[in-house]
């Protein structure tokens, strides 16, 4: 592309782009997505090849440094990560001041930005050394916040992480264990959750990956940076979703069932009702990962006994919409939370922890991006212009001249 920015405001003129629909903020060499034909690869490697064959935490390597690690690598990068799982004692005391009901994802961010201050020894982002600790320290701590952040909700005891464990393993067993009791976890399970985490890992600039490098832009430290991230990820029109999906189907049942009356109700935009889970502002064909997904929720849930009705719904709602005029001219495909709240909810996790599961799979992405612009020269402070529209000039009035 060309820098019409640069060109444009030589010449005195600002460009307009609500929502950013068709300008760059950035180059990246991270993901490649292609919209129209469905494709979505991580430093080159198709999704698909990776969620068959790789592992979250290769994954991650792969995101933050850019190749696939040799064995060695891959065992040095898992041991540090696994090395940095526990949480400073006074900041798991931060936890008791939320309220029992509070949504995990403020208490998720707001912990995550605390590490910025329990952990002053690595927030200088122009020092390799502390950005590679911040970098370890946010992966390996980030699964034991928002294990504890459930944990919080439920009012159950929290549990040191074992390090002998994977990524995911470690997490499931700090979610669903008790202290005194033995927990062994469902390598399928693990397996399914592993590779969830690996769709979510990365999507260019997204909402969120967008405010972390917004946010680092001004040397922001990598702690707070992903904070503001995670927040941005909270609303339903990004990753909330999945959690809006679930309470989508949850309703239709509560109503009976009837899909083709949600669909004409969506049509008519009656209530601002939208089909949640569908649409995607860069996939203008299905969404790779969703694919995925939908296979996975077939197994788990035939394995784990999920909700078969949801799952029918789901797929009547996916049939109706996918042959409808409406959805076919907007282009209107599922997306990757069409089918992720049917398998987090058939392995057991309330729908509320749905947002913090994807916020855990983005967080690589939200490294890998993150480090990319500190790493580049041509990286300046985000400052996007305006087109001004209020009044031009008018002069004071005293407050008892007012009417
Ligand atoms: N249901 C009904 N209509 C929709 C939907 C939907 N899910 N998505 C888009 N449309 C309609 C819009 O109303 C608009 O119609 P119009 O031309 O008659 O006004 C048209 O399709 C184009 O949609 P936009 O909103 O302009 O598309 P945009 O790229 O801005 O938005 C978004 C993308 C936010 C994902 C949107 O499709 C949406 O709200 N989807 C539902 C929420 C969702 O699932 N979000 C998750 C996204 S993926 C992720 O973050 C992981």
């Amino acid at each position: 592309g060309i820098e019409l920015g640069k060109l444009l405001s030589a010449t005195g003129y600002t460009t307009l782009d609500p929502g950013f629909v068709n300008t760059a903020s950035t180059k990246s060499a991270i993901t490649y997505i292609d919209g129209d034909k469905g494709i979505l690869r991580y430093r080159g490697y198709p999704i698909e090849q990776l969620a068959e064959s790789s592992t979250f935490i290769e994954v991650s390597y792969l995101l933050i440094y850019g190749e696939l690690p040799t064995a060695d690598e891959l065992a040095a990068f898992t041991t540090r990560v696994q090395r940095h799982t526990l949480l400073h004692e006074d900041l798991k005391r931060f936890f008791d001041g939320f309220p029992r009901n509070a949504h995990p994802m403020p208490v998720l961010s707001s912990a995550v930005n605390a590490l910025s201050a329990y952990y002053q020894d690595s927030l200088d982002p122009d020092d390799p050394e502390q950005v590679e600790l911040s970098t370890t320290r946010l992966l390996a701590k980030l699964p034991t916040i928002a294990a504890y952040a459930y944990k919080k909700s439920v009012g159950q005891p929290f549990l040191y992480p074992d390090n002998s464990l994977s990524l995911v393993e470690n997490f499931l067993r700090m979610t669903f264990g008790f202290p005194a009791e033995p927990y062994s976890v469902d390598p399928e399970i693990a397996k399914a959750l592993d590779m969830l985490l690996i769709l979510h890992a990365d999507h260019e600039q997204n909402c969120s990956t967008s405010t972390v490098r917004m946010v680092g832009s001004s040397d922001a430290n990598l702690f707070t940076s992903v904070s503001a991230g995670i927040n941005a990820l909270w609303g339903p029109l990004h990753g909330g979703a999945n959690q809006a999906v679930l309470e989508m189907l949850d309703e239709i049942k509560a109503n009976g069932g009837d899909t083709k009356e949600f669909v004409r109700k969506v049509k008519n935009k009656e209530d601002g009702v939208k089909l949640m889970g569908f649409g995607h502002r860069v996939y203008r064909n299905y969404d790779p990962r969703a694919a995925l997904v939908k296979q996975t929720a077939d197994s788990i849930l035939s394995k784990l006994g999920g909700d078969d009705e949801l799952l029918d719904i789901a797929k009547a709602l996916e049939e109706a919409a996918l042959t409808d005029d409406y959805f076919i001219e907007r282009k209107l495909y599922p997306n990757v939370d069409f089918y992720t709240g049917l398998i987090y909810r058939a392995m057991g996790f309330p729908t509320r922890m749905f947002t913090v599961l994807f916020a855990m799979g983005r967080l690589p992405g939200w490294i890998a991006h993150w480090r990319e612009m500190h790493e580049d020269p041509a990286t300046k402070i985000g400052r996007p212009r305006q087109i001004y529209t209020g009044y031009t000039e008018r002069n004071y009035v005293e407050l008892g001249n007012r009417k």
